[in-house]
Parts: structure tokens; sequence; C-alpha cells
């Protein structure tokens, strides 16, 4: 795995974030999107973040040329024969997430390995639909993905030992710290922290707070650099949604239900940062 150019497939925020983080790695990646407008736009967006290091002399143009110079961009999974490592960050919804993998068979080796970056969905599930479980492994991003350190690695009960191994090393090579879990709803990132956004909404429904309290409360009293509910807007109110839909039906438990403040907000089509509005609102830049 060590040659060769890094498959990603999905070219929304978490897409542009990884391709860029391997980029910047000396790797060659192609980044794939059936909507060429999609690719471009997160190759501006990788552009224009290296530009601000640049203007903050954190970076060299050489360097942010060279690292623009390792994006390919591409609309076709055929494309993708030949990489030995294809990241996947489609839309969070296991049918699509599934039909994309199933499209995706003809293209890998037996030895390559194909990760999902999802937020919740299990990667037991997803690999039913790959040729070989064995190299098939979550690969868990955080967002912004240039700024969060940790990968979250998931094994299923069909991953390989030297899978996981293998995906420990490319994070350690792209700067990220890994952390090995096993496959379980939400895996420990989301299980944790998409509750206490889900918690928030509830208390702010309940008129507990307004929402801008209820970040201050959080970041000045847990020292988290965000509150729970500007979190909420960065992540998508939909992906919040998604996970606790997730944890509520794969944990059984009620505690995991989703806040119908969340869900009425996800129908109205506010979905944070994304769509401009969610718990705040944004000018068009987000
Ligand atoms: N995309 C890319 N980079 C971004 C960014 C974005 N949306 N927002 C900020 N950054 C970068 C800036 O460019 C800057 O980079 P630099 O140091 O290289 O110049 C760095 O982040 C710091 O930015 P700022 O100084 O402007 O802002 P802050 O110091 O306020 O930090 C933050 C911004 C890093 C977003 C910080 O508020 C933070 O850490 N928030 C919490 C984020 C978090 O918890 N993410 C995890 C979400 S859960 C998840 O993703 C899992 C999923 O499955 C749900």
């Amino acid at each position: 795995m060590n040659g060769g150019f890094v498959g990603v497939i999905g070219a929304g925020i978490m897409g542009s974030g990884i391709a860029q983080v391997v980029a910047q790695a000396q790797r060659s990646v192609l980044l794939v999107d059936r909507s060429p407008e999609l690719v471009e736009r997160a190759i501006v967006a990788i552009r224009e973040r290296l530009a601000r290091r640049v203007a903050q002399d954190r970076m060299t143009s050489q360097e942010m040329e060279s690292t623009m110079a390792n994006i390919r961009p591409a609309t076709r999974l055929d494309e993708l024969k030949g990489s030995p490592l294809m990241v996947e960050a489609v839309y969070e919804d296991p049918q699509v997430k599934l039909q994309l993998l199933r499209e995706l068979q003809p293209f890998c080796s037996k030895d390559a390995i194909v990760a999902s970056n999802t937020s919740a969905i299990p990667i037991s599930l997803l690999s039913s639909a790959v040729a070989y479980p064995q190299r098939f492994v979550g690969m868990h991003f955080f967002n912004p993905v240039p700024v969060m350190k940790l990968v979250e690695v998931i094994k299923s009960i069909s991953t390989r030992d030297e899978t996981v191994e293998e995906i420990v090393s490319f994070s350690l090579a792209i700067g990220k710290t890994p952390v090995v879990v096993s496959d379980s709803p939400g895996f420990v990132s989301n299980r944790l922290l998409v509750p206490m956004i889900n918690e928030a909404v509830f208390a702010l429904s309940e008129g507990i707070a307004s929402s801008e309290d209820i970040d201050t409360v959080m970041k000045l009293g847990a020292n988290n650099p965000m509150g729970p509910l500007e979190l909420a807007d960065l992540i998508g109110l939909d992906t919040c949604l998604h996970v606790m839909e997730a944890l509520h039906s794969g944990l059984g438990e009620d505690k995991y239900r989703p806040a119908p403040m969340l869900r009425r907000m996800v129908e109205s089509g506010l979905l944070g940062r994304k769509t401009n509005q969610g718990f705040y609102e944004y000018g068009n830049s987000g």
C-alpha cells in the first residue's frame, strides 16, 4: 500500500478534507465524484485553504503547488483501477454507501483496501457489499479534516489484523493519530459526542436556555472549542440525526431517541452551515 495513488470517493466536505491531507503527505490522490462541479468545487476549496497557509507563512507556494499537483479529479469509478487504497466518503446513508461499494467492486483487486468514512453505519453491514471483507475497514475522519488529528479505525468481524495495521501506518503517515475500535453503532466518538448534541437540542426545545447560552456553558464550563449547537451546525444536522437513529436502532435504548426538534429542523432543510442555517445563520461563505 506504500506506492500507488489513493482513491477518495465523494468530493463533499469530508472527501475534500481527506484528499487534502493525503496530498499534503505527498501521496497522489484521485478525487472521484459523479458530479464534476462538486470535484471542481472541492479542488478550489483545497487551493483556498492552502493559499491561506501560504499567506500565513506556514507553507511555501512551492509546497502548495506540489500538494495541488498530487490531486487529480475524476468522475468515473473505473479510473480507480490499480489503487491500493480507496476511501469512500459519500453521503451518510446506508443504501447510498452500499450501492457505491457494490459499484466499486469490479475495480478493486483482492489486495486493495477499501475504507469507509462513516459516522455511525456499522462496518459489518457495509462489508456485506464488498468482495473482500477482510480488506474492508472503517476510517472515520473528523471535520474539519485538515485540523482534527484523530482517525478512528474500525475493525469489523471480518477485517484482518494486517488490514488494520496497514491503515494505522497510513494514518500516521498522513499526520493523523489512529485509534482502533471495534465495530459498534457510533463507534466511540459519535456514541459520546452526538448524544451530547442531541441533549443540547432537548435543552433548547424545553426552553432551558438559548442556543448562545447553551454553547457558552459548554465552551466556558467544559472548555469545548465549540458549543454543541455550533458543532451540530458544523457537522450537519442531517448527519447528527443519522447518528442518533443509528444509536437508537442499533443499541435499542430509549436514551438515544433523536430530539424531535432536530428531526423537524432536518425535515425543514435547516442542516447547519451547509445550508447557511441551522441553530445559527451564516453568510454565503458559511
Ligand atoms: N475547514 C478546514 N479548516 C478549517 C475549518 C474548516 N471548516 N475551520 C477552521 N479551519 C482551520 C483554520 O483554517 C485554521 O487552520 P490553520 O491553523 O492551519 O490556519 C484552524 O482550523 C483554526 O481555525 P480558526 O483559528 O479560524 O478557528 P478556531 O481556533 O476557532 O478553530 C475549529 C476552529 C478547529 C473548528 C475549532 O472550533 C474546533 O476544534 N471545533 C470542534 C470541531 C470538532 O469537534 N470536530 C469534530 C466533529 S465530529 C465529526 O466530525 C465526526 C462526524 O462523524 C460527525
